[in-house]
């Protein structure tokens, strides 16, 4: 397997390392980047249906925006099955865990909206069944384009392969709510090509998801973030130097780090549309360090590029580990470098009393993160759980330089609008 250098060459960029040495500084509990607690008598938005990954719509420089006074959310939403039979433990009840953990294989895309940015009503499914191509409808971005209300989402259509595609369609709003029009014809864009993404004939575990398209505010092109593993057969990378950091005396050994290989792939349009995209090698690869970085985003800030993905604890690799939640880096241009934040990357992690509580955060340019909740424990020693599949409190953080700070703990589900679009 190749080094980055001989892999992407001189140009266009070098992708910037996330190292084991970086991730050894995690540090689980620092109140600084620990998501409160959340209680396990949460509300559930809805007992229908669990959500989980979280949307808002936004414009394309990354702006929360609401219509007409209403915000709107999409969400990965999957049916709840409390009286199928094929969800009854052995004493008949309901087994909600086994539910919650095959919902990726049935996520559809949905809506809400909401007069005050939370307490969010239940709009319907964005596209009718048949329209999207594959099975699963995965992650991506609402963007809304213009005063007409035109909004183009950005997704992952998953099973078979993954592919990232876009459907477009209208926001109509009434006095009494909002609904969504169009969204009919979903138009594939790319797939991962194997020689900077992998693929799934590399690797059965390959990640390619979770389009995130923005203008950057310097050089005004419409560019596109998504999830990727680094390009080659599963087994064949190499943990070397430059991917272990500079660690301490006893820390070389990287185990079967090789394994581990995300990256933060990046697009550029060739048209003003965003219907032709060219893929350029990733911004930054964690080889060795961790095999996901999802949902990458960006905030905007003091010309600065503070780029978000999240990852998981499980999903780290032999000797490093850090908590679920969302990982930042930041860099003075688009291209990089880029550090990680707080020195090691985390900026927002679930506490070790309640590790799983929240995942899917998202980082929005005000310093509100928006996350769900996964399962919360209900008892002491952590073996009796709440799932949620719900939205969870909103937690304020202020990024300062390279360190950010948890300041702040809203309303569950509280993503208000940065500004309002009145429809002509
Ligand atoms: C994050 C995530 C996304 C993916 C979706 C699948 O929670 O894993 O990367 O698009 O969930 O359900």
């Amino acid at each position: 397997m190749k080094s980055n250098t001989e892999k992407f060459g001189k140009t266009p960029h070098q992708p910037s390392l996330w190292t084991r040495a970086d991730a050894l500084k995690v540090r689980a509990d620092d109140p600084t980047t620990t998501q409160p607690l959340v209680s396990a008598n949460f509300p559930v938005l809805s007992d229908e249906v669990f959500i989980w990954d979280t949307m808002p719509l936004r414009d394309i420089d990354g702006n929360i925006t609401s219509v007409d006074g209403w915000s709107v959310i999409f969400t990965l939403t999957a049916d709840r099955h409390p009286n199928d039979p094929q969800y009854l433990d052995q004493n008949g009840n309901y087994d909600i865990t086994r539910d919650w953990n095959d919902r990726h294989g049935r996520a559809k895309m949905y809506y809400w909206f909401s007069r005050t940015g939370k307490n969010w009503e239940l709009g319907g499914r964005v596209m009718a069944e048949g329209v999207s191509p594959t099975v699963r409808e995965w992650a991506g971005t609402p963007i809304l384009l213009n005063e007409q209300g035109e909004v183009d989402l950005y997704y992952t259509a998953v099973t078979p392969g993954a592919t990232i595609v876009k459907v477009r369609g209208r926001v109509v709003t009434t006095e009494h709510g909002v609904s969504l029009v169009g969204f009919e014809k979903v138009k594939p864009l790319f797939e991962a090509d194997g020689k900077m993404y992998q693929t799934e004939a590399q690797n059965a575990f390959w990640g390619f998801r979770d389009p995130w398209p923005f203008r950057d505010p310097n050089d005004g092109k419409l560019y596109m973030l998504f999830e990727g593993n680094v390009a080659g057969e599963r087994g064949s990378h190499k943990v070397g130097d430059a991917e272990i950091g500079d660690v301490p005396p006893g820390y070389e050994d990287v185990g079967n780090s090789r394994f581990q290989t995300a990256c933060v792939g990046i697009a550029v349009a060739r048209d003003e549309d965003g219907d032709d995209w060219e893929m350029l090698p990733p911004l930054l690869t964690a080889v060795g360090v961790n095999d996901q970085t999802e949902r990458p985003h960006f905030v905007f800030q003091d010309g600065k590029y503070y780029l978000f993905t999240i990852s998981h604890t499980f999903t780290y690799a032999d000797g490093v580990t850090g908590p679920d939640g969302v990982y930042g880096f930041v860099a003075d241009s688009l291209f990089g470098p880029y550090v990680p934040l707080n020195g090691s990357g985390l900026v927002l992690g679930n506490p070790s009393s309640q590790p799983f509580q929240t995942y899917s955060h998202c980082v929005m340019p005000n310093g509100l993160v928006t996350s769900f909740i996964d399962s919360v424990p209900t008892d002491e020693t952590g073996t009796q759980i709440r799932i949620g599949g719900t939205e969870a409190p909103t937690v304020g953080i202020k990024i300062k330089g390279q360190q950010t700070f948890v300041v702040a703990e809203y309303d569950y589900g509280y993503i208000p609008p940065m500004l309002d679009v009145t429809l002509k």
